[in-house]
């Protein structure tokens, strides 16, 4: 029975909000004995073997380290977090598992980590409004190559199917919050919009509002979990073509958050008054922003008509709203302080790589 999970990214924003969680369970199918934590830092994983954590050093782009890893640990099921658009990275982990199960003669399973943008008219999505439901395989097949999404995804599901792996796609939106997790504690997007804002001591918007997917990063981690125990427990899931799941909790205006922002950051003396302004060009906005220049007016003004069905079907019951983010710009304010630049985001390296 499949039973041994590995964890990749455990050291970042979502995966160590997930870590954190699954050391809290109690009553769950999901032991930690029964986990292996992949991280890039030795302080890492020395602070996370002080916490009994199985946390090993691997480099995702050694196609050989992996299958030994995976072989070695007797992993079943891949939770991949890490970099999850470089297509390199996933296709070792998948043939990994394709080997562990000639030898464990039993499932392998490998949970993909996708980005909900891609499914919005300004990233070239041409099928307007979509739920996970539909058949989203043929239609991203359909996209010309190119794009680190699309290309991700098709890759994932081709790969696992010739490898005899289920595969599952958790398509994730703007996360937002403190995260629990042992190092990075903030999400890339609002960390950002907020680094930026004390830098120029004024919040800036796009000429554009959007009504971009989020959740927030405990409703994410238990999103992970709740599939995990699925898996465990042998229940039955939408998986392979059919397997992608929206995991958007609720949607908000990027307006109305940047409002919030400028009153929170005003309230603390960190802007010079509680009033937005219109970016004078996405070049300034890139630039200001850090984001990859070629995805910014996406990344800013999209919103994408994306309908989630497959997680809420399986019982996912996210607990936060648009209106709880709304009133709660306070707590990311200070988790952007607490931080400082001690951890950046690997969200954009992961899109400039793929
Ligand atoms: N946060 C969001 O709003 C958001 C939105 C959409 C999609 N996602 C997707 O969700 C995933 C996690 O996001 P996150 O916000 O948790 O990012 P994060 O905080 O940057 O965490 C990523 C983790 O993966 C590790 N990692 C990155 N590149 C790696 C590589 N090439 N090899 C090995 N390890 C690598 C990082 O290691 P180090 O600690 O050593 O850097 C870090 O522990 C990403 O795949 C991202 O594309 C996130």
């Amino acid at each position: 029975m499949a039973q041994h999970i590995l964890l990749t990214g455990g050291g970042g924003y979502i995966g160590g909000t997930i870590l954190d969680q699954i050391l809290s369970l109690t009553n769950s199918p999901i032991k930690p004995k029964n986990l292996t934590v992949t991280l890039r830092s030795e302080q890492q994983i020395k602070a996370l073997s002080d916490m009994s954590v199985h946390a090993i050093a691997l480099d995702l782009n050694d196609e050989e380290a992996v299958k030994e890893a995976v072989l070695s640990n007797n992993v079943d099921i891949i939770v991949h977090i890490a970099s999850a658009l470089e297509p390199a990275i996933a296709s070792h982990l998948i043939k990994a598992l394709g080997e562990r199960r000639k030898v464990s003669n039993g499932e392998a399973y490998f949970i993909h980590s996708s980005v909900t943008a891609a499914f919005s008219k300004e990233n070239g999505w041409p099928f307007g409004e979509v739920k996970d439901t539909d058949t989203l395989y043929d239609m991203e097949k359909q996209l010309p190559a190119g794009h680190p999404v699309r290309d991700a995804d098709i890759l994932v599901t081709d790969v696992a199917r010739a490898e005899g792996v289920i595969s599952l796609i958790v398509v994730v939106p703007v996360v937002y919050g403190m995260g629990s997790g042992e190092f990075r504690r903030t999400s890339s997007s609002i960390p950002s919009f907020l680094r930026t804002s004390i830098a120029d001591q004024v919040v800036h918007r796009f000429d554009k509002d959007a009504h971009p997917a989020m959740t927030h990063v405990s409703d994410m981690a238990a999103l992970y979990i709740l599939l995990l125990e699925k898996i465990l427990n042998k229940a039955p899931l939408p998986m392979g073509e059919k397997g992608y799941y929206f995991a958007m909790a609720h949607k908000v205006s990027w307006w109305d958050v940047m409002q919030k922002l400028a009153d929170a950051l005003y309230r603390r003396g960190l802007v010079n008054e509680a009033k937005v302004e219109i970016w004078p060009s996405d070049e300034m906005a890139a630039q200001h922003l850090g984001w990859p220049r070629q995805f910014v007016r996406a990344m800013g003004t999209s919103s994408g008509d994306i309908i989630p069905v497959n997680a809420f079907k399986i019982g996912w019951q996210p607990k936060w709203t648009a209106e709880r983010f709304l009133g709660s710009m306070d707590v990311e304010v200070q988790a952007v302080l607490e931080q400082g630049d001690k951890f950046q985001s690997t969200l954009y390296d992961s899109i400039l790589n793929a």
